[in-house]
């Protein structure tokens, strides 16, 4: 049912040092940070050949990443996100199996303007996993 990785997440405590990182230690193609205030959120996109890394950086109160980072102060990687074809048919699946949504259960648009869904750490190796329809 998953296709392919879309893109690995990593919530860094210093989104300047970390572009600097990827760009010119790791020579990665990095754009430019974008904000997403509806996910409390800047990303930047670091564009690989085969996929995507996200560095998150909190944006406003509240932020998802604000709490990972105090958990984390190092940073870390925060969720791996997996491409499906048809999300609804991914979430009843995957429901069905005993797997829980995060949030409303509903599909949000995510940062790359499609629809997401969250699926609970704890029913994933403690792995924070997104879907994402392409
Ligand atoms: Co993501």
């Amino acid at each position: 049912m998953i296709g392919r990785l879309n893109h690995v997440a990593i919530a860094v405590p210093d989104l300047a040092a970390a572009v600097a990182q990827y760009r010119d230690t790791l020579g990665a193609s990095v754009g430019a940070p974008q904000d997403e205030p509806a996910h409390g959120v800047t990303v930047v996109f670091v564009e690989l050949p085969n996929t995507k890394i996200e560095l998150l950086y909190p944006l406003g109160e509240g932020s998802p990443i604000a709490g990972f980072l105090q958990k984390n102060p190092a940073g870390g990687i925060h969720h791996i996100c997996y491409e499906v074809d048809d999300i609804f048919a991914a979430r009843d699946r995957l429901t069905t199996a005993g797997a829980r949504v995060l949030g409303s259960g509903e599909p949000r648009i995510g940062a790359h303007g499609k629809p997401v869904l969250f699926l609970h750490p704890k029913d994933f190796n403690g792995c924070l996993v997104e879907l994402e329809q392409v």
